[in-house]
Protein backbone atom coordinates (compact mmCIF):
# COMPACT_ATOMS: atom_id res chain seq x y z
CA UNK A 1 0.00 0.00 0.00
CA UNK A 2 0.60 3.11 -1.09
CA UNK A 3 2.95 5.40 1.97
CA UNK A 4 2.41 9.01 1.51
CA UNK A 5 4.88 10.35 4.31
CA UNK A 6 7.56 10.86 2.85
CA UNK A 7 6.15 13.63 0.40
CA UNK A 8 4.96 15.35 3.14
CA UNK A 9 6.41 19.08 3.22
CA UNK A 10 8.76 19.67 5.92
CA UNK A 11 7.76 22.79 6.97
CA UNK A 12 4.27 20.79 8.11
CA UNK A 13 6.16 17.87 9.95
CA UNK A 14 7.83 20.84 12.22
CA UNK A 15 4.46 22.37 12.86
CA UNK A 16 2.81 18.54 13.16
CA UNK A 17 5.06 18.69 16.57
CA UNK A 18 4.88 21.88 17.38
CA UNK A 19 1.10 22.27 16.95
CA UNK A 20 0.84 18.39 18.74
CA UNK A 21 2.18 19.18 21.97
CA UNK A 22 -0.08 22.36 22.42
CA UNK A 23 -3.40 20.83 22.05
CA UNK A 24 -4.69 20.75 25.10
CA UNK A 25 -5.80 17.33 26.55
CA UNK A 26 -8.71 18.08 29.52
CA UNK A 27 -9.08 15.35 31.99
CA UNK A 28 -12.34 15.58 33.58
CA UNK A 29 -12.30 13.58 36.98
CA UNK A 30 -15.95 13.49 37.56
CA UNK A 31 -16.96 11.85 34.13
CA UNK A 32 -13.53 9.41 33.90
CA UNK A 33 -14.13 6.61 36.92
CA UNK A 34 -12.34 3.65 36.59
CA UNK A 35 -13.82 0.88 38.03
CA UNK A 36 -12.95 -2.73 38.82
CA UNK A 37 -12.74 -5.18 35.66
CA UNK A 38 -15.64 -6.85 37.64
CA UNK A 39 -18.43 -4.77 37.24
CA UNK A 40 -20.48 -2.89 35.08
CA UNK A 41 -20.79 0.18 33.80
CA UNK A 42 -23.06 2.78 32.00
CA UNK A 43 -22.43 5.66 30.24
CA UNK A 44 -25.13 7.84 29.03
CA UNK A 45 -26.72 11.59 28.60
CA UNK A 46 -29.20 11.48 31.76
CA UNK A 47 -28.24 10.04 35.02
CA UNK A 48 -31.66 9.18 36.13
CA UNK A 49 -31.61 6.45 33.21
CA UNK A 50 -28.24 5.76 33.66
CA UNK A 51 -28.71 5.22 37.43
CA UNK A 52 -32.07 2.83 36.58
CA UNK A 53 -29.76 0.85 34.02
CA UNK A 54 -26.99 0.27 36.42
CA UNK A 55 -29.45 -1.28 39.29
CA UNK A 56 -30.55 -4.02 36.69
CA UNK A 57 -26.69 -5.05 36.10
CA UNK A 58 -26.29 -4.70 39.95
CA UNK A 59 -29.49 -7.09 40.61
CA UNK A 60 -27.94 -9.62 38.14
CA UNK A 61 -29.43 -8.56 35.12
CA UNK A 62 -27.13 -8.72 32.00
CA UNK A 63 -26.19 -5.68 29.40
CA UNK A 64 -29.43 -6.26 27.18
CA UNK A 65 -31.48 -5.90 29.85
CA UNK A 66 -29.64 -3.01 31.16
CA UNK A 67 -30.02 -1.44 27.78
CA UNK A 68 -33.88 -2.06 27.10
CA UNK A 69 -34.11 -0.37 30.68
CA UNK A 70 -32.26 2.85 29.73
CA UNK A 71 -33.92 2.71 26.44
CA UNK A 72 -37.62 2.83 27.96
CA UNK A 73 -35.93 5.27 31.18
CA UNK A 74 -34.85 7.79 28.57
CA UNK A 75 -38.08 8.27 27.06
CA UNK A 76 -39.39 9.41 29.68
CA UNK A 77 -36.32 11.20 31.59
CA UNK A 78 -34.67 12.54 28.38
CA UNK A 79 -37.97 13.48 26.10
CA UNK A 80 -35.33 15.34 23.61
CA UNK A 81 -34.10 12.09 22.10
CA UNK A 82 -34.85 9.12 24.63
CA UNK A 83 -38.16 7.92 22.93
CA UNK A 84 -40.49 5.23 21.38
CA UNK A 85 -41.50 6.98 18.99
CA UNK A 86 -38.54 7.02 16.89
CA UNK A 87 -35.82 4.43 15.81
CA UNK A 88 -32.53 3.49 16.25
CA UNK A 89 -29.30 0.66 15.91
CA UNK A 90 -28.15 -1.44 18.66
CA UNK A 91 -24.87 -3.40 18.24
CA UNK A 92 -24.24 -6.51 21.11
CA UNK A 93 -21.17 -8.13 21.81
CA UNK A 94 -21.72 -11.43 23.80
CA UNK A 95 -18.29 -12.10 25.58
CA UNK A 96 -19.11 -16.00 25.76
CA UNK A 97 -19.05 -16.82 21.90
CA UNK A 98 -17.09 -14.31 20.89
CA UNK A 99 -20.24 -13.39 18.08
CA UNK A 100 -21.66 -9.41 18.01
CA UNK A 101 -24.80 -8.74 16.58
CA UNK A 102 -26.15 -5.28 14.38
CA UNK A 103 -30.06 -4.60 15.21
CA UNK A 104 -31.88 -2.68 12.71
CA UNK A 105 -34.90 -0.67 14.86
CA UNK A 106 -34.53 2.38 12.41
CA UNK A 107 -38.31 3.67 11.40
CA UNK A 108 -39.38 3.18 7.70
CA UNK A 109 -41.70 4.68 5.38
CA UNK A 110 -45.09 4.22 5.08
CA UNK A 111 -46.61 2.14 2.82
CA UNK A 112 -48.32 5.26 0.92
CA UNK A 113 -45.01 7.39 0.89
CA UNK A 114 -43.65 7.66 -2.30
CA UNK A 115 -40.37 9.08 -4.19
CA UNK A 116 -41.91 12.88 -4.45
CA UNK A 117 -43.50 13.32 -1.49
CA UNK A 118 -41.73 15.86 -0.05
CA UNK A 119 -41.69 18.07 -3.40
CA UNK A 120 -43.83 21.46 -3.86
CA UNK A 121 -45.63 21.77 -6.99
CA UNK A 122 -42.67 23.61 -8.26
CA UNK A 123 -40.70 20.66 -7.58
CA UNK A 124 -38.39 21.89 -5.17
CA UNK A 125 -38.33 20.27 -2.11
CA UNK A 126 -40.15 21.43 0.85
CA UNK A 127 -38.19 21.12 4.14
CA UNK A 128 -41.34 21.85 6.19
CA UNK A 129 -43.34 18.90 4.96
CA UNK A 130 -39.90 16.41 5.67
CA UNK A 131 -39.07 17.90 8.47
CA UNK A 132 -42.20 19.34 10.19
CA UNK A 133 -45.73 18.04 8.93
CA UNK A 134 -47.04 14.54 9.74
CA UNK A 135 -45.75 13.12 6.62
CA UNK A 136 -42.41 13.85 8.33
CA UNK A 137 -43.15 10.80 10.91
CA UNK A 138 -41.66 7.22 10.11
CA UNK A 139 -43.22 3.97 11.38
CA UNK A 140 -41.54 3.95 14.49
CA UNK A 141 -39.06 1.08 15.58
CA UNK A 142 -38.01 1.72 18.78
CA UNK A 143 -40.34 -0.93 21.02
CA UNK A 144 -39.48 -3.19 18.23
CA UNK A 145 -36.16 -3.00 18.47
CA UNK A 146 -36.07 -3.00 22.59
CA UNK A 147 -38.26 -6.10 22.35
CA UNK A 148 -36.05 -8.38 19.84
CA UNK A 149 -33.07 -7.53 21.84
CA UNK A 150 -34.84 -8.58 24.96
CA UNK A 151 -36.73 -11.32 23.10
CA UNK A 152 -32.83 -13.08 22.24
CA UNK A 153 -30.44 -11.77 24.84
CA UNK A 154 -32.61 -10.68 27.76
CA UNK A 155 -32.82 -12.49 31.17
CA UNK A 156 -35.29 -10.97 33.50
CA UNK A 157 -38.81 -10.06 33.13
CA UNK A 158 -39.79 -7.12 30.57
CA UNK A 159 -42.20 -5.77 33.00
CA UNK A 160 -39.20 -5.34 35.79
CA UNK A 161 -36.95 -3.97 33.51
CA UNK A 162 -39.99 -1.42 32.35
CA UNK A 163 -40.90 -0.87 35.99
CA UNK A 164 -38.16 2.19 36.19
CA UNK A 165 -39.30 3.67 33.05
CA UNK A 166 -42.89 3.45 34.33
CA UNK A 167 -42.21 4.75 37.77
CA UNK A 168 -40.30 8.28 36.50
CA UNK A 169 -43.25 8.83 34.00
CA UNK A 170 -46.22 8.06 36.48
CA UNK A 171 -44.49 9.79 39.46
CA UNK A 172 -42.75 12.13 37.87
CA UNK A 173 -38.94 13.14 38.28
CA UNK A 174 -37.19 16.53 38.64
CA UNK A 175 -36.65 18.78 35.69
CA UNK A 176 -32.81 20.04 35.63
CA UNK A 177 -31.66 23.09 34.02
CA UNK A 178 -31.22 21.52 30.83
CA UNK A 179 -34.07 20.34 30.07
CA UNK A 180 -36.04 23.13 31.64
CA UNK A 181 -34.55 25.29 28.83
CA UNK A 182 -34.34 22.52 25.98
CA UNK A 183 -38.68 22.78 26.24
CA UNK A 184 -38.67 26.45 26.70
CA UNK A 185 -36.51 26.54 23.15
CA UNK A 186 -38.33 23.86 21.44
CA UNK A 187 -41.97 26.13 22.02
CA UNK A 188 -40.42 28.87 21.19
CA UNK A 189 -39.43 27.80 18.04
CA UNK A 190 -42.80 25.78 17.49
CA UNK A 191 -41.54 22.05 17.70
CA UNK A 192 -43.90 20.98 20.17
CA UNK A 193 -47.15 21.06 18.85
CA UNK A 194 -50.55 20.97 21.07
CA UNK A 195 -50.93 17.47 22.55
CA UNK A 196 -46.70 17.81 23.60
CA UNK A 197 -46.82 21.43 24.57
CA UNK A 198 -49.96 20.32 27.12
CA UNK A 199 -47.57 17.75 28.42
CA UNK A 200 -44.77 19.57 28.93
CA UNK A 201 -46.16 22.68 30.05
CA UNK A 202 -48.49 23.69 33.25
CA UNK A 203 -52.06 23.51 32.46
CA UNK A 204 -51.64 27.21 32.92
CA UNK A 205 -49.41 27.00 29.79
CA UNK A 206 -45.98 28.53 31.74
CA UNK A 207 -42.83 26.33 31.73
CA UNK A 208 -41.53 23.95 34.45
CA UNK A 209 -38.39 25.30 35.94
CA UNK A 210 -35.64 23.22 37.06
CA UNK A 211 -35.80 21.72 40.29
CA UNK A 212 -39.80 21.72 39.38
CA UNK A 213 -41.59 18.04 38.97
CA UNK A 214 -42.44 16.69 35.46
CA UNK A 215 -45.48 13.37 35.60
CA UNK A 216 -45.91 12.43 32.20
CA UNK A 217 -49.18 9.84 33.02
CA UNK A 218 -50.17 9.15 29.55
CA UNK A 219 -47.05 7.88 28.59
CA UNK A 220 -46.72 5.62 31.79
CA UNK A 221 -49.94 3.87 30.57
CA UNK A 222 -48.56 3.65 27.17
CA UNK A 223 -45.69 2.14 28.55
CA UNK A 224 -47.73 -0.18 31.02
CA UNK A 225 -49.65 -1.82 28.14
CA UNK A 226 -46.01 -2.30 25.89
CA UNK A 227 -44.83 -3.92 29.56
CA UNK A 228 -48.34 -6.46 29.93
CA UNK A 229 -49.02 -6.90 25.95
CA UNK A 230 -45.31 -6.97 24.37
CA UNK A 231 -45.40 -5.65 20.73
CA UNK A 232 -49.05 -5.53 20.65
CA UNK A 233 -49.27 -2.87 23.18
CA UNK A 234 -47.76 -0.61 20.74
CA UNK A 235 -48.19 -1.40 17.73
CA UNK A 236 -51.98 -2.65 17.52
CA UNK A 237 -55.15 -1.48 19.60
CA UNK A 238 -55.58 1.73 21.45
CA UNK A 239 -51.78 3.48 21.18
CA UNK A 240 -51.52 2.53 17.26
CA UNK A 241 -54.91 4.05 16.50
CA UNK A 242 -53.50 7.10 18.95
CA UNK A 243 -50.98 7.50 16.61
CA UNK A 244 -52.53 6.96 13.11
CA UNK A 245 -55.34 9.25 14.23
CA UNK A 246 -53.12 11.85 15.02
CA UNK A 247 -51.29 11.84 11.92
CA UNK A 248 -54.56 11.50 9.98
CA UNK A 249 -55.90 14.16 11.30
CA UNK A 250 -53.46 16.58 9.84
CA UNK A 251 -53.11 14.63 6.75
CA UNK A 252 -50.78 12.18 7.52
CA UNK A 253 -50.90 8.95 5.88
CA UNK A 254 -49.44 6.45 8.03
CA UNK A 255 -52.11 3.37 8.53
CA UNK A 256 -52.51 0.64 11.38
CA UNK A 257 -51.22 -2.10 8.68
CA UNK A 258 -47.78 0.10 8.68
CA UNK A 259 -47.40 -0.43 12.14
CA UNK A 260 -48.48 -3.57 12.55
CA UNK A 261 -46.53 -4.29 9.46
CA UNK A 262 -42.89 -2.80 11.57
CA UNK A 263 -40.29 -5.16 12.22
CA UNK A 264 -37.00 -4.87 13.41
CA UNK A 265 -34.08 -6.67 11.41
CA UNK A 266 -30.86 -8.51 12.88
CA UNK A 267 -28.33 -7.94 10.61
CA UNK A 268 -24.72 -8.69 10.23
CA UNK A 269 -22.52 -5.82 11.66
CA UNK A 270 -19.77 -3.98 9.76
CA UNK A 271 -16.02 -5.47 10.31
CA UNK A 272 -13.03 -3.97 9.70
CA UNK A 273 -9.53 -4.19 11.22
CA UNK A 274 -7.15 -0.87 12.26
CA UNK A 275 -3.55 -2.28 13.51
CA UNK A 276 -4.63 -4.92 15.63
CA UNK A 277 -7.56 -3.71 16.27
CA UNK A 278 -10.79 -5.53 15.07
CA UNK A 279 -14.01 -2.83 14.55
CA UNK A 280 -17.52 -3.87 14.43
CA UNK A 281 -20.15 -1.13 13.21
CA UNK A 282 -23.14 -0.75 12.13
CA UNK A 283 -24.50 -2.09 8.77
CA UNK A 284 -26.86 -0.14 6.10
CA UNK A 285 -29.05 1.93 6.71
CA UNK A 286 -26.82 3.07 8.79
CA UNK A 287 -23.61 4.76 6.65
CA UNK A 288 -21.71 4.61 9.52
CA UNK A 289 -20.35 1.84 9.92
CA UNK A 290 -19.29 1.83 6.06
CA UNK A 291 -17.97 4.99 5.81
CA UNK A 292 -15.80 4.46 10.17
CA UNK A 293 -13.89 1.51 8.26
CA UNK A 294 -13.38 2.71 5.30
CA UNK A 295 -11.66 5.99 6.76
CA UNK A 296 -9.79 3.77 9.13
CA UNK A 297 -8.41 1.36 6.38
CA UNK A 298 -7.19 4.54 4.43
CA UNK A 299 -5.59 6.14 7.28
CA UNK A 300 -3.96 2.87 8.43
CA UNK A 301 -1.41 4.45 5.42
CA UNK A 302 -0.27 7.29 7.07
CA UNK A 303 1.95 8.05 10.49
CA UNK A 304 -0.65 9.67 12.55
CA UNK A 305 0.37 9.40 15.99
CA UNK A 306 4.47 10.20 14.77
CA UNK A 307 2.96 13.75 13.03
CA UNK A 308 0.71 14.40 16.08
CA UNK A 309 -2.63 14.79 17.21
CA UNK A 310 -5.11 17.42 15.42
CA UNK A 311 -1.50 18.81 14.31
CA UNK A 312 -1.77 20.34 10.42
CA UNK A 313 -0.84 17.35 8.73
CA UNK A 314 -3.14 14.90 10.73
CA UNK A 315 -5.73 17.30 10.21
CA UNK A 316 -5.50 17.78 6.54
CA UNK A 317 -4.85 13.92 6.00
CA UNK A 318 -8.12 13.21 7.84
CA UNK A 319 -9.90 15.38 6.28
CA UNK A 320 -9.15 14.43 3.04
CA UNK A 321 -10.14 10.94 3.95
CA UNK A 322 -13.56 12.49 5.03
CA UNK A 323 -13.94 14.19 2.21
CA UNK A 324 -14.03 10.76 -0.18
CA UNK A 325 -16.36 9.37 2.27
CA UNK A 326 -19.00 11.70 2.87
CA UNK A 327 -19.10 12.05 -1.37
CA UNK A 328 -19.28 7.91 -1.52
CA UNK A 329 -22.05 8.35 1.22
CA UNK A 330 -24.34 10.57 -1.03
CA UNK A 331 -24.10 8.26 -3.68
CA UNK A 332 -23.67 4.87 -3.33
CA UNK A 333 -25.55 4.41 0.06
CA UNK A 334 -29.22 3.25 1.08
CA UNK A 335 -31.38 0.79 2.44
CA UNK A 336 -29.55 -2.63 1.42
CA UNK A 337 -33.75 -4.32 1.48
CA UNK A 338 -34.18 -2.16 -1.53
CA UNK A 339 -30.98 -1.03 -3.28
CA UNK A 340 -27.77 -2.19 -4.11
CA UNK A 341 -24.91 -0.94 -1.88
CA UNK A 342 -21.14 -1.53 -2.99
CA UNK A 343 -20.28 -2.50 0.43
CA UNK A 344 -17.35 -4.82 -0.12
CA UNK A 345 -16.13 -2.96 -2.90
CA UNK A 346 -16.05 0.73 -0.71
CA UNK A 347 -13.97 -1.46 1.99
CA UNK A 348 -11.94 -2.83 -0.37
CA UNK A 349 -7.72 -2.30 -0.96
CA UNK A 350 -8.29 -2.30 -4.56
CA UNK A 351 -10.75 0.84 -4.55
CA UNK A 352 -8.16 1.96 -1.05
CA UNK A 353 -5.55 2.43 -3.22
CA UNK A 354 -7.47 4.74 -5.85
CA UNK A 355 -8.73 6.65 -3.54
CA UNK A 356 -4.92 7.39 -1.98
CA UNK A 357 -3.52 7.84 -5.54
CA UNK A 358 -5.86 10.78 -5.64
CA UNK A 359 -4.80 12.28 -1.99
CA UNK A 360 -2.80 15.39 -2.61
CA UNK A 361 -0.45 15.41 0.69
CA UNK A 362 0.22 18.57 0.32
CA UNK A 363 -3.08 20.39 -0.18
CA UNK A 364 -6.38 20.20 -0.10
CA UNK A 365 -8.80 19.15 -3.26
CA UNK A 366 -11.58 20.98 -3.78
CA UNK A 367 -14.76 19.27 -3.07
CA UNK A 368 -15.76 20.29 -6.06
CA UNK A 369 -12.80 18.00 -7.74
CA UNK A 370 -14.04 15.15 -5.74
CA UNK A 371 -16.91 12.99 -7.52
CA UNK A 372 -18.44 10.19 -5.66
CA UNK A 373 -15.76 7.19 -6.51
CA UNK A 374 -17.03 4.09 -8.39
CA UNK A 375 -16.18 1.16 -6.17
CA UNK A 376 -15.76 -2.05 -7.93
CA UNK A 377 -18.57 -5.02 -7.32
CA UNK A 378 -22.53 -4.69 -7.33
CA UNK A 379 -23.11 -6.61 -4.76
CA UNK A 380 -26.58 -5.50 -3.19
CA UNK A 381 -29.54 18.63 17.23
CA UNK A 382 -30.87 15.19 18.73
CA UNK A 383 -30.10 11.65 19.26
CA UNK A 384 -28.49 10.07 22.48
CA UNK A 385 -25.90 7.00 22.37
CA UNK A 386 -25.47 4.78 25.24
CA UNK A 387 -22.86 2.30 26.00
CA UNK A 388 -22.90 -0.37 28.52
CA UNK A 389 -20.69 -3.08 29.54
CA UNK A 390 -21.56 -5.64 31.86
CA UNK A 391 -18.99 -7.63 34.13
CA UNK A 392 -18.99 -10.68 31.88
CA UNK A 393 -17.79 -8.16 29.29
CA UNK A 394 -20.47 -8.36 27.40
CA UNK A 395 -21.45 -4.83 25.52
CA UNK A 396 -24.03 -2.75 24.00
CA UNK A 397 -23.41 0.49 22.01
CA UNK A 398 -27.06 1.58 20.92
CA UNK A 399 -28.20 4.84 19.44
CA UNK A 400 -31.07 5.93 18.81
CA UNK A 401 -33.01 9.19 17.92
CA UNK A 402 -36.14 10.81 16.91
CA UNK A 403 -34.57 13.10 14.57
CA UNK A 404 -34.79 16.33 15.72
CA UNK A 405 -35.02 17.69 19.30
CA UNK A 406 -38.50 16.45 20.24
CA UNK A 407 -38.70 14.96 16.77
CA UNK A 408 -41.21 16.05 14.62
CA UNK A 409 -43.03 17.84 18.09
CA UNK A 410 -45.87 15.78 17.12
CA UNK A 411 -47.79 13.91 20.30
CA UNK A 412 -49.81 11.28 19.26
CA UNK A 413 -53.26 11.91 21.03
CA UNK A 414 -53.29 10.54 24.71
CA UNK A 415 -50.44 8.58 25.08
CA UNK A 416 -47.67 10.50 25.62
CA UNK A 417 -45.30 9.74 22.54
CA UNK A 418 -43.66 11.98 20.47
CA UNK A 419 -43.41 11.16 16.97
CA UNK A 420 -39.90 11.27 15.10
CA UNK A 421 -39.52 13.36 11.78
CA UNK A 422 -36.77 11.09 10.52
CA UNK A 423 -38.34 11.23 6.93
CA UNK A 424 -35.98 13.99 6.36
CA UNK A 425 -33.22 11.55 6.64
CA UNK A 426 -34.34 10.14 3.37
CA UNK A 427 -33.04 12.13 0.22
CA UNK A 428 -36.19 14.86 -1.08
CA UNK A 429 -34.60 15.45 -4.24
CA UNK A 430 -31.32 14.40 -5.38
CA UNK A 431 -28.68 16.97 -4.74
CA UNK A 432 -30.64 18.70 -2.43
CA UNK A 433 -28.98 18.82 1.04
CA UNK A 434 -31.19 17.72 4.24
CA UNK A 435 -31.07 19.17 7.87
CA UNK A 436 -27.87 18.35 8.48
CA UNK A 437 -26.52 19.95 4.83
CA UNK A 438 -26.38 16.15 3.66
CA UNK A 439 -26.80 15.08 0.03
CA UNK A 440 -28.29 11.70 -1.15
CA UNK A 441 -28.72 10.40 -4.30
CA UNK A 442 -31.35 8.05 -6.01
CA UNK A 443 -30.22 4.80 -3.34
CA UNK A 444 -31.96 7.20 -1.18
CA UNK A 445 -35.31 7.95 -2.49
CA UNK A 446 -38.00 7.71 -0.75
CA UNK A 447 -40.01 4.16 -1.25
CA UNK A 448 -42.53 2.78 0.95
CA UNK A 449 -41.13 0.09 3.78
CA UNK A 450 -37.64 1.15 3.05
CA UNK A 451 -35.40 2.58 5.98
CA UNK A 452 -34.04 6.17 5.51
CA UNK A 453 -29.97 6.51 5.49
CA UNK A 454 -28.72 7.35 8.82
CA UNK A 455 -25.24 8.45 10.42
CA UNK A 456 -25.58 6.51 13.37
CA UNK A 457 -22.63 4.56 14.56
CA UNK A 458 -22.96 2.54 17.34
CA UNK A 459 -18.73 0.56 17.25
CA UNK A 460 -17.75 -2.06 19.21
CA UNK A 461 -13.73 -2.16 19.01
CA UNK A 462 -12.29 -5.91 20.03
CA UNK A 463 -8.72 -6.37 20.79
CA UNK A 464 -6.82 -10.26 21.52
CA UNK A 465 -8.58 -10.38 24.55
CA UNK A 466 -11.78 -9.60 23.47
CA UNK A 467 -14.14 -6.70 24.56
CA UNK A 468 -11.93 -3.40 23.85
CA UNK A 469 -13.63 -0.48 23.65
CA UNK A 470 -17.77 0.31 23.02
CA UNK A 471 -18.55 4.43 22.09
CA UNK A 472 -21.09 5.88 19.63
CA UNK A 473 -22.44 9.45 19.64
CA UNK A 474 -25.40 11.95 18.81
CA UNK A 475 -24.71 14.84 16.02
CA UNK A 476 -26.47 14.23 12.92
CA UNK A 477 -24.00 13.95 9.93
CA UNK A 478 -20.91 14.56 12.13
CA UNK A 479 -21.23 10.87 14.16
CA UNK A 480 -19.27 9.26 11.86
CA UNK A 481 -16.40 11.37 12.23
CA UNK A 482 -16.82 11.94 15.79
CA UNK A 483 -16.59 8.08 16.43
CA UNK A 484 -13.79 8.06 13.94
CA UNK A 485 -11.36 10.59 15.73
CA UNK A 486 -12.06 8.68 19.59
CA UNK A 487 -11.44 5.50 18.39
CA UNK A 488 -8.40 6.71 16.56
CA UNK A 489 -7.89 8.88 19.82
CA UNK A 490 -7.76 5.34 21.96
CA UNK A 491 -6.21 2.88 19.24
CA UNK A 492 -3.71 5.52 17.37
CA UNK A 493 -3.10 7.86 19.71
CA UNK A 494 -3.61 6.37 23.43
CA UNK A 495 -5.85 8.43 25.20
CA UNK A 496 -7.72 7.09 28.16
CA UNK A 497 -11.42 7.62 28.36
CA UNK A 498 -11.98 10.75 29.09
CA UNK A 499 -9.10 12.25 27.20
CA UNK A 500 -10.45 10.41 23.99
CA UNK A 501 -13.48 12.01 24.46
CA UNK A 502 -12.49 15.62 25.68
CA UNK A 503 -10.01 15.89 23.25
CA UNK A 504 -11.01 19.20 20.59
CA UNK A 505 -12.67 17.58 17.10
CA UNK A 506 -13.13 18.60 13.61
CA UNK A 507 -15.71 17.82 11.02
CA UNK A 508 -15.60 17.96 7.08
CA UNK A 509 -18.30 16.25 5.01
CA UNK A 510 -17.14 16.99 1.76
CA UNK A 511 -20.47 19.45 0.78
CA UNK A 512 -19.97 22.07 2.16
CA UNK A 513 -15.97 22.40 1.51
CA UNK A 514 -15.42 23.30 5.05
CA UNK A 515 -13.28 22.50 7.33
CA UNK A 516 -15.37 22.29 10.96
CA UNK A 517 -12.92 22.68 13.90
CA UNK A 518 -14.37 23.15 17.84
CA UNK A 519 -12.44 25.38 19.45
CA UNK A 520 -9.53 24.16 21.36
CA UNK A 521 -6.90 24.05 18.37
CA UNK A 522 -3.79 25.61 18.65
CA UNK A 523 -3.62 28.94 16.42
CA UNK A 524 -0.76 27.87 14.50
CA UNK A 525 -3.01 25.01 13.37
CA UNK A 526 -5.60 27.01 12.10
CA UNK A 527 -3.30 29.50 10.42
CA UNK A 528 -1.27 26.48 9.05
CA UNK A 529 -4.38 24.68 7.14
CA UNK A 530 -5.95 28.37 6.12
CA UNK A 531 -2.27 28.35 4.30
CA UNK A 532 -3.10 24.88 2.72
CA UNK A 533 -6.41 26.38 1.45
CA UNK A 534 -8.81 25.25 3.73
CA UNK A 535 -11.77 27.20 4.15
CA UNK A 536 -11.98 26.94 8.20
CA UNK A 537 -14.60 27.20 10.52
CA UNK A 538 -14.94 27.35 14.27
CA UNK A 539 -17.90 25.39 15.05
CA UNK A 540 -20.29 24.54 17.69
CA UNK A 541 -19.63 21.22 19.74
CA UNK A 542 -19.02 18.33 17.74
CA UNK A 543 -21.14 15.27 19.04
CA UNK A 544 -21.64 13.75 22.12
CA UNK A 545 -19.47 10.81 22.84
CA UNK A 546 -20.25 7.74 25.47
CA UNK A 547 -17.24 5.79 25.65
CA UNK A 548 -16.04 2.58 28.25
CA UNK A 549 -12.67 1.24 27.97
CA UNK A 550 -12.33 -2.22 29.07
CA UNK A 551 -8.55 -2.03 30.41
CA UNK A 552 -7.00 -5.65 32.23
CA UNK A 553 -8.00 -4.51 35.39
CA UNK A 554 -10.67 -2.22 35.30
CA UNK A 555 -13.23 -0.38 33.40
CA UNK A 556 -12.80 3.10 32.62
CA UNK A 557 -16.03 5.68 31.10
CA UNK A 558 -16.35 8.97 29.51
CA UNK A 559 -19.66 10.33 28.95
CA UNK A 560 -19.15 13.62 26.87
CA UNK A 561 -18.79 17.08 28.66
CA UNK A 562 -20.05 18.74 25.50
CA UNK A 563 -23.68 18.17 26.73
CA UNK A 564 -25.58 19.00 30.21
CA UNK A 565 -26.17 15.91 32.12
CA UNK A 566 -23.88 13.36 30.50
CA UNK A 567 -22.72 10.89 32.87
CA UNK A 568 -20.78 7.96 33.55
CA UNK A 569 -21.73 5.54 36.72
CA UNK A 570 -20.50 1.66 37.69
CA UNK A 571 -19.85 -0.20 40.50
O1 LIG B 1 -30.02 8.95 11.60
C1 LIG B 1 -29.38 9.99 11.49
O2 LIG B 1 -28.29 10.04 10.97
C2 LIG B 1 -29.97 11.26 12.08
N1 LIG B 1 -31.39 11.19 12.10
C3 LIG B 1 -29.38 11.48 13.43
C4 LIG B 1 -29.85 12.76 14.06
C5 LIG B 1 -28.98 13.24 15.14
O3 LIG B 1 -27.97 12.66 15.45
C6 LIG B 1 -29.37 14.50 15.79
N2 LIG B 1 -28.51 14.77 16.92
N3 LIG B 1 -27.85 15.36 17.47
Amino acid sequence: MQKLSRLLLPVLTVLAGVIASASPILRSDHIFRPVKAESGMVAGAEKLASRAALSVMQDGGNVVDAAVTMGFTLAVTLPRAGNIGGGGFMLIHDADSGESYALDYRETAPAGAFKNIFLDAEGNADASLSQDSPLAVGVPGTVAGLLAAHDRFGSKPLPELMAPAIKLAEEGFIIDANLAEMLVIARDNGRLKTNALQVFFKSDGGPYRAGEILVQRELADTLKRIAKDGLKGFYEGHVAEAIVQTLAENGGLMTLGDLAGYIPVWREPIRGKYKDFTILSMPPPSSGGIHLVQMLNLLENFPLSEWGQNSSQTTHIMAEVMKRAYADRSKHLGDTDFEAVPVAGLLSETYENQILARINSMSPTASTDIPPGSPPGKESDETTHFSIVDKAGNAVSNTYTLNFSFGSGIMAEGTGILLNNEMDDFSAKPGVPNAYGLIGGEKNAVEPGKRMLSSMSPTIVLNDDGLYFVTGSPGGSRIINTVLQVSLNIMEFDLNAAEATNFPRFHHQWMPDTLFVERGFASDTLTALRLLGYEVEISKTIGAAKTIIRQKDHLEGASDPRRLGSVVVGF
